[in-house]
């Protein structure tokens, strides 16, 4: 099937008939036709696997609180890390470290975080997944630029991030310190935190920008789920670097002054490093108790099949209890996850399921040579009792119900001559609204793409009701925010925005394909 069949497929994927007739691509054709990207190769010798220790990013103090709120402060700037051995990388940092620290919340509070700005560049920080009120979601054009530019310095910024025609009054910049609102008005779940400005988003959490923020509440509390140290953020991203230490990407404009990477990389960069919170291919011991995971893809474009090698016996070895948005209703057993940029996965792992001493590795099964590699755990031998378990229950999950939808709209995702990537056959500009769902309604999106794309909504998760005319897939289960389509893919989804009018966004979490373009207003009204 060549690129033009796809582009038709894409093109047609209006009706139930055309839905039931695209086939799910074989694994051989994803890689021929969809392969999410390019390998960017590092210009240094790679370090051995599984020597570096697993590091887990700093949970971060409140400054204060108070009745309602918790209140955080955030310096995004330059930091000289030491990710590979013996090397110094100069990275883009909240707060000095890659990931950036953890900010951990309760359902309920507000977190108020205020980030300063010393990065050499406008910055824009969305919080990926948060129900979040429209002047702190991270708009791309709502700049925070770096402390000390001067008024000027706005307009020549934004002219840089490609707004061209935008009324500018219309963009909320700010100059060295911007406040975050986040009400916390939402369930239990693993966030996350990057950098989502105007055209500069791949190379900015390439660099370094991304953090975890993680929500919990009541129901989740009460669940006799593995926490404390036995509950641990994996935040897994592929890298490069080039000979002098730095992050290497394949920017048009080294100086990154206008977006978009060589033609080479515009399906997407790939590195050859897999770091695991910042390590790379580091190793953890374990002891022979269950582990919660939670995985988060913070790849560019990268997409794994992650799966542990050995299986123990009798499978299924990771259990997953959570999705974008939260506790899943009930556990599903999976010998392997696969996970689009963006995605996040809960699990629980039972090491007790491994003999001592066993080195069990997080494998990417899509991956080939160094990338087929994530992490390693080490069972230790040490005999512990496991007061965690997996209730067959996990939570009450609300089922959004098709038969109430009032508006059914489309989204197709491909990429067009002339324009690059495009939503509906158009590149982004800011202010274009393409939708404009009403609070509180629910409604029926249906996505279809070209080639590979992860397609991320902002305000309210979603839930997959359909892929390719027939039942969701696998990793379709609860609450998302990100689903990842294939090659000439449709998927369909129910959506009910809620609490919060304004402008926001949905797009492809590729972030080359993001900064190129392919991403879409909508208005909550
Ligand atoms: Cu994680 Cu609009 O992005
Ligand atoms: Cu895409």
């Amino acid at each position: 099937m060549n690129r033009r069949r796809f582009l038709g497929i894409g093109a047609s994927v209006l009706g139930a008939g055309a839905l039931a007739a695209v086939a799910v691509p074989s694994a051989a054709r994803l890689l021929a036709e969809g392969r999410p990207g390019r390998l960017l190769s590092s210009e240094l010798d790679l370090p051995e696997a599984f020597r570096a220790p697993l590091p887990v990013p700093a949970v971060l103090s409140p400054v204060r609180n108070d009745g309602t709120s918790d209140y955080y402060e955030i310096t995004q700037r330059t930091a000289t890390l030491e990710i590979l051995p013996g090397v110094r990388t100069e990275a883009w940092t909240y707060g000095g470290s890659f990931p950036g620290p953890t900010v951990v919340t309760r359902t309920g509070r507000a977190a108020v975080v205020k980030h300063r700005n010393e990065l050499p560049v406008p910055s824009v920080t969305h919080l990926h997944g948060g129900h979040t009120p429209a002047d702190s979601d991270g708009y791309p054009v709502d700049l925070l630029l770096p402390v000390g530019s001067s008024a000027d310095a706005a307009h020549a910024m934004s002219g840089m991030a490609g707004m061209a025609g935008m009324d500018h009054a219309a963009a909320r910049t700010a100059v060295g310190e911007r406040t975050y609102t986040y009400p916390g008005m939402q369930r239990a779940a693993t966030l996350w935190y990057h950098d989502h400005r105007m055209g500069f988003t791949g190379p900015g959490v390439w660099r370094g920008l991304a953090g975890f923020h993680l929500v919990h509440d009541d129901e989740e509390a009460a669940l006799p789920l593995p926490r404390g140290e036995r509950d641990l953020p994996l935040m897994i991203a592929d890298r490069s670097f080039a000979a002098d230490g730095s992050f290497r990407y394949p920017a048009v404009d080294p100086r990154l002054a206008e977006p978009g990477v060589t033609d080479a990389y515009a399906n997407g960069v790939l590195g050859d490093v897999i770091l695991v919170n910042g390590a790379p291919w580091p190793r953890l011991d374990v002891d022979r108790v269950r582990y919660r995971l939670r995985l988060l893809n913070a790849s560019n474009a990268r997409l794994y099949r992650l799966e542990l090698d050995p299986q123990p016996a009798g499978g299924g070895a990771l259990v997953q209890i959570g999705s974008d948005g939260g506790l899943l209703a009930a556990p599903i057993r999976h010998d392997g996850i696969e996970i689009a940029p963006a995605e996040r996965f809960d699990v629980v792992v039972d090491f007790s399921r491994y003999a001592p001493g066993t080195r069990v590795r997080l494998v990417n099964r899509f991956g080939s040579g160094r990338t087929a590699e994530v992490m390693r755990f080490d069972v230790t031998a040490k005999q512990l009792t496991d007061d965690a378990t997996v209730p067959d229950r996990l939570a009450a999950v609300e089922a959004l119900d098709a038969s109430a939808v009032v508006t059914t709209r489309d989204f197709t995702f491909r990429r067009s001559r002339g324009d690059g990537w495009t939503v509906n056959g158009r590149p982004y500009r800011p202010g274009r609204s393409i939708a404009t769902p009403a609070l509180g309604a629910v409604e029926r999106w249906r996505f279809s793409t070209d080639l590979h794309h992860p397609v991320h909504v902002h305000l309210d998760h979603f839930q997959v009701i359909g892929r390719n005319g027939a039942d969701p897939g696998p990793y379709d289960a609860g609450w998302k925010d990100t689903v990842d389509l294939r090659p000439a893919e449709a998927v369909e989804v129910l959506v009910r925005f809620t609490d919060y009018a304004g402008a926001y966004m949905l797009h492809c979490h590729n972030l080359e394909h993001e900064d190129m373009a392919m991403m879409a207003d909508f208005t909550v009204r």
